[in-house]
C-alpha cells in the first residue's frame, strides 16, 4: 500500500513499513539534507479524532523516553491534514527480518539484543510507559549494531497498580491491544510493566531458541528470569531491571569463561558473520569470540583488537610474516602478568592457566586474557621474557556502540 503525501519540507524517498495505522517512510528534510523517517498516520483515519489523540500520543511517549534503545523523535505535526511523527532513521533491519535471515541467532548475539531491549523497556517503565507491543518487528537492530525499540503505537501511560485495557480499533481486531503470541493473559483487561515482562520473556525464547514458548531447551542460567517473566501471574514476573541483570550477568559471564566450541552446525555460524552491508558492529566483540570458539582462521572482516600490553621490545627476532612461518624457538617461556591478576590465559582456544603464570610456548603467539568484569586482552609475544597486560573494565551500563572489548 503506497500512500503519497506530500509533507511540507520533506522529499519521501521510500515507504520502509506499514502496520495497522500508518505507514513509514525514509525521507528526506531538504532544509538540513538530513535522513529521517516519517511515519505518517493514514490519510482515511486522520478524519477520527481519536486516532489522531492516538498517534499524538505515540509520538509524545516516544519521545518522553530519552534512552539509547528507544527510537528518537524529533518532531509531531500536522501538515494539509496529514499527521506525521517524524523520527531519527535507522538503517538496518528489525528483529523479525534478522531472524528470518539468518536463523540460529548465536546465544551471546541474543543475549547481547535482548539486554538492551531490557534496558529501554527500563527506562520507559521508569515514567510510567508500558510498550505493550514488544515484538521482534517492533525491534531495528542498526547495521552499527546499535538496538533501538520501535512502535510506541499502543504505549500506555500507566499509573501504578495498572490501568483498565482501551479498545479502540484499529480495524485489526488483535492489534487493539496487543499481538498475540506475545500478549500476557491479563493484557486485554489490564495493563501494568509486567505485560512487557511477559512479551520479553517470549521473545527471549524466541531469540534464544529460534521458536516461540514453550521452549523445548533454554541456557540453565536464564531459564529461571525466562520463567518467572512467564508467569500468569503479573505480580511474579520480574520487572525490567531484574531482567537485565540477569541478562547482563550471562552476557559477561559468556565473554570471559574458557569457551568450548558451540554445539552448532557450521552452516549458519558461517553465515553469520558478513550481513549484508557490513557487520553489526557493536557485535563483533561477540562474534569474534564465537567465531574464535568455532575455530575460523579466514577473511575475518573483523578488526584486530588494540592490545593493551606493554611487552619488552622484540630481540633481534624479524617481525613476524604470514608466510614463510619463522622457525620455532624451541619451547621459549613467557611469563603473562596482568593488572589484575587473575585473568585466564588462552592460547589457541585452549586455557594455559592463570596470571601471573609462566607458560613453554613455541614464539610468536597470540594470548588471550579473559578476566569476568573485564574486556578481553589480546597480546602477542615474539621473544621470551615478562609480558605485562592492563585489563580494562567493563562497562555497567556498556552502550551498544561500544565494541565489547
Ligand atoms: N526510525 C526508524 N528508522 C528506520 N526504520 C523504521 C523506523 N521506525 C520504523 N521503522 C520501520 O518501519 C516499520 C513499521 O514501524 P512501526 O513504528 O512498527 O509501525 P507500525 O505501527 O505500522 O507497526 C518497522 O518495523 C521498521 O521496519
Ligand atoms: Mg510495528
Amino acid at each position: 500500500m503506497a500512500i503519497k503525501v506530500a509533507i511540507e519540507g520533506y522529499d519521501q524517498l521510500e515507504q520502509i513499513g506499514v502496520g495497522g495505522m500508518a505507514a513509514v517512510y525514509r525521507a528526506r528534510k531538504v532544509s538540513i539534507d538530513k535522513i529521517v523517517a516519517i511515519k505518517l498516520l493514514f490519510p482515511y483515519l486522520a478524519t477520527d479524532a481519536s486516532y489522531i489523540d492516538r498517534f499524538q500520543r505515540e509520538a509524545k511517549a516516544a519521545a518522553s523516553i530519552q534512552h539509547e534503545n528507544v527510537v528518537n523523535v524529533i518532531d509531531y505535526g500536522e501538515s494539509d491534514g496529514a499527521f506525521y511523527i517524524v523520527m531519527e532513521y535507522y538503517d538496518g533491519r528489525t528483529l523479525e527480518q534478522l531472524m528470518k535471515e539468518r536463523p540460529g541467532l548465536p546465544p551471546e548475539i541474543a543475549i547481547r539484543i535482548l539486554l538492551e531491549v531490557a534496558y529501554g523497556l527500563e527506562a520507559a517503565h521508569a515514567i510510567d510507559i508500558v510498550h505493550r507491543d514488544v515484538k521482534p518487528a517492533n525491534i531495528i537492530v542498526t547495521n552499527q549494531g546499535a538496538i533501538k525499540i520501535a512502535d510506541f503505537g499502543l504505549a500506555k501511560l500507566v499509573h501504578p497498580g495498572g490501568e483498565a485495557a482501551d479498545a479502540l480499533s484499529t480495524g485489526a481486531p488483535e492489534r487493539v491491544m496487543g499481538t498475540p503470541a506475545y500478549m500476557a493473559p491479563e493484557q486485554r483487561e489490564i495493563v501494568t510493566p509486567a505485560v512487557d515482562s511477559w512479551a520479553l520473556g517470549v521473545l527471549m525464547v524466541e531469540a534464544l531458541t529460534g521458536k516461540l514458548p514453550p521452549a523445548e531447551r533454554l541456557p540453565p542460567a536464564l531459564a529461571p528470569v525466562i520463567d518467572a517473566c512467564l508467569s500468569t501471574d503479573p505480580k511474579r514476573r520480574p520487572a525490567m531491571a531484574e531482567i537485565a541483570r540477569a541478562l547482563r550477568g550471562e552476557s559477561e559471564e559468556r565473554l570471559t569463561e574458557p569457551l568450548s566450541p558451540p554445539a552448532r552446525s557450521p552452516a549458519p555460524r558461517r553465515s553469520w558473520i558478513p550481513i549484508a552491508g557490513g557487520v553489526i558492529a557493536a557485535l563483533v566483540a561477540v562474534a569474534a569470540v564465537w567465531q574464535f570458539a568455532g575455530g575460523r582462521t579466514s577473511e575475518a572482516s573483523l578488526p584486530p583488537p588494540p592490545p593493551v600490553v606493554t611487552a619488552p621490545p622484540p630481540r633481534a627476532t624479524p617481525a613476524p610474516t604470514p608466510t614463510p612461518t619463522p622457525t620455532p624457538t624451541p619451547t621459549p617461556s613467557v611469563t603473562v602478568r596482568s593488572t589484575p591478576p587473575g585473568a585466564t590465559i588462552v592460547i589457541g582456544g585452549e586455557v594455559k592457566g592463570k596470571t601471573p603464570a609462566t607458560i613453554e610456548v613455541p614464539l610468536p603467539v597470540e594470548i588471550e586474557l579473559r578476566r569476568k568484569g573485564y574486556r578481553r586482552a589480546h597480546a602477542r609475544a615474539t621473544a621470551e621474557g615478562p609480558i605485562d597486560v592492563r585489563l580494562v573494565p567493563v562497562p555497567k551500563h556498556p552502550s551498544p556502540l561500544e565494541p565489547l572489548d
